[in-house]
């Protein structure tokens, strides 16, 4: 039989890649004032030992009050950093997975509850939150508190936050960064035309609302050392009449690439409360398709990816060269061992683990 293409490596700058199945990014509202805690090393320890090709940790905070919830991850001063150091080097101690952050800022959808609490934005005035920042002065939801427009001074300072997060990232070992640009969050809000606003030179035309964005990139990629891949996760379509649609995240993606991105992942939506969204297997598909149509940088889909024929035939077709798997891999944490052996592949398993791999079951209940 044929070698899947789902477990042929792929290259991302110099991260060789040993299949085309990497872990999407999944906040775990386990932190403490932006530490890591012993959850995530539970749950990233867990993933790390799955056979995926890289580990994408959760939407990290670039400051404070760029986090979702008060129990996000940060990874803005010695504290966070050394928190998170803690849980690379346990998981780098057992695993040699690659490991990558997605740095994020939460933008007007920051200072809200856990979704077990029923994740409603919190009132600034309320310990647990903060006067939330945007591009325009436009809430996400109108029951929340209008976000605060940005000035440049603002401006500066996340840039520069991005950046510091960039080097902290570096001198804790990650092999890659994924700056998030996707799902409603700052970034997402500066390139769509339903929440940007401005009528400086960050509004109006798709490179203006690009700046910013591209701005970060910069900085972040500046900031990290250059052998190591800086890659952008966007929302390729708000869902929406007259919001960012999918042939301006095509010109994105271009201007990413011309400034040296390694790696785009093609989500999308989280703009919008109203949103339409004709959600089924692979429905973010055909947005990656048309991405990798117009870039030469790999390109990742996601979305109601769950079977492993469903992941072989999108790479193999060439619509993406990897696919990233968020629910699938809570669910069964082994996702890709059983995938390489439905496939008739193989993943490189833990020695501790080497005994249960299906070929070897063979021989042990045949002797
Ligand atoms: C628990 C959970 C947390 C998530 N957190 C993030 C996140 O931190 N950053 C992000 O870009 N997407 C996040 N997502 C979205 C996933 O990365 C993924 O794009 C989405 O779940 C669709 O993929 P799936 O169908 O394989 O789950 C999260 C999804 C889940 C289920």
């Amino acid at each position: 039989m044929a070698q899947p293409v789902l477990f042929t490596p792929v290259r991302v700058r110099n991260l060789e890649l040993e299949n085309r199945i990497v872990i999407a990014p999944m906040c775990q509202y386990s932190a403490e004032d932006g530490c890591m805690t012993d959850w995530h090393l539970i749950h990233l320890g867990q993933l790390a030992l799955s056979g995926a090709a890289l580990l994408t940790i959760e939407a990290t905070g670039v400051t404070p009050d760029g986090r979702i919830t008060y129990a996000d991850v940060g990874l803005y001063d010695d504290a966070t950093e050394r928190a998170m150091a803690r849980v690379i080097e346990g998981i780098r101690k057992w695993s040699d997975m690659p490991i990558s952050v997605q740095l994020a800022h939460a933008g007007r959808k920051a200072s809200t509850d856990k979704p077990w609490f029923g994740g409603g934005q919190i009132a600034p005035d309320h310990p647990n939150g903060w006067q939330t920042v945007a591009p325009s002065a436009i809430p996400f939801n109108p029951k929340y508190v209008a976000p605060a427009a940005l000035d440049k001074e603002g401006l500066k300072r996340i840039r520069d936050a991005f950046a510091a997060s960039a080097v902290r990232a570096a001198r804790i070992g990650h092999d890659a960064i994924q700056i998030h640009a996707a799902h409603g969050y700052l970034l997402h809000e500066f390139l769509s035309p339903l929440s940007n606003q401005r009528s400086d030179e960050y509004g109006g035309s798709l490179e203006n609302r690009a700046r910013f964005p591209l701005e970060v990139f910069e900085a972040v990629r500046q900031a990290f050392p250059s052998d190591r891949a800086v890659t952008v996760r966007v929302s390729a379509t708000d869902w929406m009449d007259h919001g960012l649609n999918v042939e301006e995240t095509v010109a994105f993606a271009k201007m990413l690439e011309e400034k040296g991105c390694d790696a785009i992942h093609v989500s999308s939506g989280g703009l919008h409360i109203e949103q339409k969204i004709a959600l089924g297997p692979s429905y973010q598909v055909p947005l990656a398709r048309a991405v990798k149509a117009a870039v030469k940088m790999p390109v990742v889909a996601v979305g109601l990816i769950t079977e492993p024929a469903q992941a072989e035939a999108i790479v193999a077709t060439g619509d993406a060269d990897i696919i990233a798997i968020a629910r699938a891999v809570l669910y069964d944490p082994r996702w890709p061992w059983h995938a390489a052996a439905e496939l008739g592949a193989q993943v490189k398993p833990a020695p501790q683990y080497l005994r249960c791999q299906p070929s070897q079951f063979r021989t042990l209940f045949k002797s």
